[in-house]
């Protein structure tokens, strides 16, 4: 490695000499009788020996044994799966911990609480970090997905891991809210209460969704509380999917994530460092005659095609071990500080005891779907809460299968998918934002509060709302529709002509759909529309 370059003199000679002195204390250390007693053989650094440490280790293998330096980049990564593992494995341990003192009883549940924080011996940190550590998961599962996008790492070869990506952020998502029952607390509850309330609007399985078949006896909440409403039966389910369900498909799905992506080979194998930021390789690719680089079949680094000088630029490898261990392993101690020193300061909330006739106002869901509970201003139950979401998850899984765009595999490449990352940001961006607006502008009444406001002072609930006419609603979504899937087509056919009939009606009802949730908004907020049609059946 060279010299970093601008390192004052003096910083130079006094890491100069804090690296002679830890080598000199090392080398005293081995020489000792105690330390022969434990470790017979030095550990000669060889390549081989490098090799073997990842190969023959069980945990250490789940790498391969070299790996392209430039996945070694931390900006590349930001280390966000890896943090996503190493909370998942902290939660695991912390939640058996906890599981000592806690007994799923809504008559000892929130006992089991009060005791945890104030007689067993650190128990309010533990549970400090239990709590802190499940919201930091979704937070990093969320921002590994972003990266992944960004580096075009869902595309072949490795749209199916992305498909086992998405059913993971679907189980980190329903762990953290099982888990928020738990504590029995009135922000549990209710929380919980708000949430599955939204199961009860599904088409035909909720009792008062459209076209409903079922009753509030046998509906789809019912199923999740096992009663009409959230007791010790919901206590009981949420319990046994928290501490037992979820964990075990999720750690089922993560070795299969883990195997893919040994198996796909690590994305930033195409990253091209030799070439200045990537981007002229994509330029290389786009040049007609190009061929796009054979990721299924080329081996890590490879590249083939005719452009000699993509070839001519594989990338250099590096042994994963020590590089890419010790990264990780500074990545992991530096989290796992952070949430220590975060779990000293801030205590996990723990309100007064569940109460059922004791409704708070406003009643929010956990922050992580607040996005839905504010769509509930501008849309009925049943598409807030399952047709939305259920359009969000299905366009996730199927994103891999609709991008035709082959560039930009293996680094931050967004000028030559401008179209992609724009929809995609657009739809992450707006997602953070509904969540921003339900946990810092909604207050009693779910009505308009600035953060600084006062919720002491009452504001008006009712707001004058009118409907379309039914003709000129069924008009207006009949021409969003038609105009929606006819246009790109029409104006771009550079674009969209080439995809086939049924992959672009898919891609378009589905940007379609997203398009609709700002445009709703902005009718609901402007011009104080409620609903665009309104049937018998149903209200959009
Ligand atoms: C519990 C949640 C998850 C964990 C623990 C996890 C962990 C990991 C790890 C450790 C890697 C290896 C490299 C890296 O750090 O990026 C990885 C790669 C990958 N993950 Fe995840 N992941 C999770 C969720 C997701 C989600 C939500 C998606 C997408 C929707 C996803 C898609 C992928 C893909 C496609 C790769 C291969 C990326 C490449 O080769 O660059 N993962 N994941």
């Amino acid at each position: 490695m060279g010299q970093p370059r601008g390192l004052p003199a003096v910083l130079l000679a006094a890491r100069m000499s804090v690296r002679h002195g830890v080598s000199r204390a090392w080398g005293r250390l081995v020489a000792t009788r105690s330390w022969h007693s434990v470790f017979r053989h030095g550990y000669e650094d060889t390549r081989r020996n490098r090799l073997l440490q990842v190969s023959s280790n069980v945990f250490l293998h789940l790498h391969p044994t070299t790996t392209p330096a430039s996945g070694l980049k931390f900006a590349y990564t930001w280390g966000l799966g890896g943090l996503s593992l190493l909370l998942f494995v902290l939660l695991t341990v912390t939640g058996v911990f906890l599981m000592f003192y806690y007994v799923p009883d809504t008559r000892r549940a929130y006992d089991d609480m009060k005791d945890i924080e104030f007689v067993v011996p650190f128990g309010q940190f533990l549970r400090n970090l239990h709590r802190w550590a499940a919201h930091a998961m979704v937070i990093t599962v969320w921002l590994h997905m972003l990266r992944v996008f960004l580096t075009s790492s869902y595309k072949p070869p490795r749209e199916f891991n992305w498909v086992v990506g998405v059913v993971l952020l679907v189980l980190t998502l329903l762990l953290s809210f099982s888990g928020y029952l738990l504590p029995w607390d009135q922000i549990a509850f209710w929380a919980i209460t708000v949430g599955t309330n939204m199961a009860t609007a599904t088409p035909f399985l909720g009792a008062e969704g459209p076209f409903s078949l079922v009753t509030y006896d046998n509906d789809l909440r019912f199923l999740i509380l096992g009663s009409r409403s959230v007791g010790q039966s919901a206590l009981l389910r949420f319990y046994v999917l928290h501490c037992l369900a979820l964990p075990l498909a999720a750690a089922v799905l993560l070795a299969v994530h883990f195997w893919r992506v040994r198996k796909d080979k690590f994305s930033a194998a195409l990253a091209l460092p030799a070439i200045s930021g990537g981007s002229q390789a994509a330029d290389l690719l786009e040049k007609p005659g190009a061929e796009v680089p054979l990721q299924e079949t080329a081996p890590a680094g490879a590249v083939a095609g005719p452009a000699r000088e993509v070839r001519a630029a594989a990338p250099r490898v590096a042994e994963v071990w020590p590089h890419l261990v010790a990264i990780e392993f500074l990545a992991a101690i530096v989290a796992l500080l952070m949430l220590h020193v975060w779990s000293l300061w801030i205590d996990a909330p723990l309100e007064q005891v569940a109460s059922a006739t004791n409704t708070p106002n406003p009643a929010k869901a956990p922050w992580y779907f607040l996005g839905l509970q504010e769509m509930l201003v501008y849309f009925d139950a049943w598409i807030a809460g399952v047709v939305l979401p259920g359009l969000i998850i299905v366009g996730l899984i199927l994103l891999p299968y609709l991008d035709p765009n082959p560039v930009g595999v293996g680094f931050y490449d967004l000028r030559h998918r401008k179209r992609a990352t724009a929809v995609f940001l657009f739809g992450f961006l707006l997602w953070v934002a509904l969540i921003v607006i339900g946990q810092f502008f909604r207050g009693p009444g779910w009505v308009w509060y600035l953060p600084w406001e006062s919720w002491e002072v009452a504001k008006p609930v009712y707001e004058k709302t009118w409907n379309f006419p039914w003709p000129a609603g069924l008009a207006a979504i009949a021409l969003y529709l038609g105009l929606g899937l006819y246009l790109p087509r029409r104006l771009r056919p550079e674009v969209y002509g080439t995809i086939s009939h049924r992959r672009y009606a898919v891609l378009m009802l589905l940007a379609l759909g997203m398009l609709a949730l700002p445009l709703k908004m902005l009718l609901r907020l402007v011009f104080h529309v409620h609903y665009v049609l309104v049937t018998p059946w149903f209200r959009i």
